[in-house]
C-alpha cells in the first residue's frame, strides 16, 4: 500500500499541484499553446476488390487468393499496408505472411528459406505409401535437404502418430531454424550439415526411408527462374550444378550405406532429368521406378535396396 501518494500530489483545490490552469506545467513557457503535430493518419483498409486490383496490377496471378490471405493475416490496417507493399515489390506471399499450406498443414516459412511447392506433395504421398506397405512398427525416416522440414512434417502428420521417427538435415542455418519449428509436433530431430553427415552414426544401415527434394535446377537455368525464386530464395536451395543433379547424385550414392537391407530412397526430380536420376539409382545398386504427377508436372524416383547386397566401394562416402 502507498498511503501518502494521493495527498502529496494534490494542491489546495484538489487539483494536481504540478499543473497550471491550462493543464500546463507551471514552468512551461507562456504564450499561445503550440498545436502538437497530428499523428499520421493510419492508411485506410482497402476493400477486397481494391486489394485484388492492386495485386493484379503488380502481376500477382492469383490475386483473389492472395487478397484473401493478406486480409486474413494482417492484424491492423498499417500491417496490411506494409504487407501489400512488400508483396507488390515482389516478395513471395509465403515469406510475408510466414506460412504456406502444404499437404493440408500450415508450415512456417521464414524469409530466406525455400518455399515448399505443391508439386512436392507427390513426394510425401509416395513416401507415405511406402511406409504404410512395408514398415513394421516405427519407420526411421531421414528427410535430407529438408528446407522448412515440410516433407518430413507432412509425412509424419499423414501417418499414425508413432509410425515415423523423423530425422531432418539441411546445410542452411535459416532452414534448420525453420524446420525445428515445423517438425517439433512430430517429435522430429533436425541437424545442420551436409546430407547424411550430421546424422547420428547409429542410424547407418537402420534408415527405412530416405526422402530428398535436393536442389535440381541447372546453374544456367537459374537466370530463367521467376524473380520471386531468384531474388528471395537462397541459391543453395536451387542450384544443382551444371546439369542440376550434383547434390541429388551424392544423396543417391550415399543412401545404400544408411538404408536397411530393404530400405527405400525417394527423390524428387523433373521429367527432363528423370533418365539421369534413374541412372544414378542404378549405379548405386538400387531398383527404381518413377511416379509422375500430371497435375504438377513432378516426378518422384522411388528406389529400393535389394536384400543384403554389399555396398560397392565406389558408393561409399568419402
Ligand atoms: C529445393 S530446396 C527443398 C527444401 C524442402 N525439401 C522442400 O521440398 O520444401 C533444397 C534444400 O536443400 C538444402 N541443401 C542444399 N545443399 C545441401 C547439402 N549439401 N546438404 C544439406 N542440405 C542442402 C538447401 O538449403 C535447401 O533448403
Amino acid at each position: 500500500m502507498e498511503p501518502c501518494r494521493g495527498r502529496a500530489l494534490r494542491g489546495r483545490h484538489g487539483r494536481r499541484a504540478w499543473l497550471g490552469s491550462a493543464g500546463q506545467h507551471p514552468d512551461a513557457p507562456k504564450g499561445p499553446p503550440v498545436p502538437s503535430p497530428r499523428p499520421p493518419r493510419p492508411p485506410r483498409r482497402p476493400t477486397r476488390a481494391e486489394l485484388v486490383r492492386t495485386l493484379r496490377a503488380a502481376g500477382c496471378v492469383f490475386a483473389e487468393d492472395e487478397a484473401r490471405v493478406l486480409l486474413a493475416s494482417a492484424r491492423t490496417d498499417a500491417e496490411l499496408a506494409a504487407m501489400v507493399g512488400r508483396r507488390t515489390a515482389g516478395e513471395p506471399l509465403e515469406h510475408i505472411v510466414g506460412w504456406v499450406v502444404f499437404c493440408g498443414l500450415r508450415i512456417a516459412v521464414e524469409p530466406g528459406v525455400f518455399v515448399p511447392r505443391r508439386r512436392t506433395e507427390r513426394l510425401v504421398r509416395e513416401a507415405a505409401a511406402v511406409v504404410r506397405t512395408t514398415a513394421q512398427g516405427t519407420a526411421v525416416v531421414a528427410d535430407l535437404c529438408c528446407g522448412t522440414g515440410a516433407v518430413g512434417a507432412a509425412l509424419a502428420a499423414t501417418l499414425e502418430p508413432t509410425a515415423v521417427e523423423l530425422f531432418a538435415v539441411d546445410l542452411d542455418p535459416a532452414a534448420v531454424r525453420c524446420a525445428r519449428r515445423n517438425v517439433a509436433p512430430a517429435g522430429g530431430h533436425v541437424y545442420a550439415g551436409d546430407l547424411f553427415g550430421p546424422l547420428p552414426p547409429r542410424l547407418r544401415g537402420r534408415v527405412d526411408v530416405v526422402v530428398a527434394n535436393a536442389p535440381y535446377v541447372p546453374t544456367d537455368a537459374i537466370a530463367l527462374l521467376p524473380a520471386e525464386a531468384r531474388l528471395h530464395e537462397p541459391r543453395l536451395a536451387l542450384d544443382g550444378g551444371a546439369d542440376g543433379l550434383d547434390v541429388q547424385r551424392r544423396v543417391v550414392a550415399a543412401a545404400p550405406q544408411w538404408l536397411t537391407a530393404r530400405g527405400f530412397l525417394l527423390v524428387e526430380t523433373s521429367e527432363q532429368q528423370a533418365a539421369q536420376t534413374v541412372d544414378a539409382f542404378a549405379r548405386a545398386g538400387l531398383t527404381v521406378r518413377l511416379a509422375r504427377s500430371e497435375r504438377y508436372g513432378s516426378v518422384v524416383a522411388i528406389g529400393r535396396r535389394v536384400g543384403n547386397r554389399p555396398v560397392a566401394a565406389r558408393e561409399r562416402l568419402p
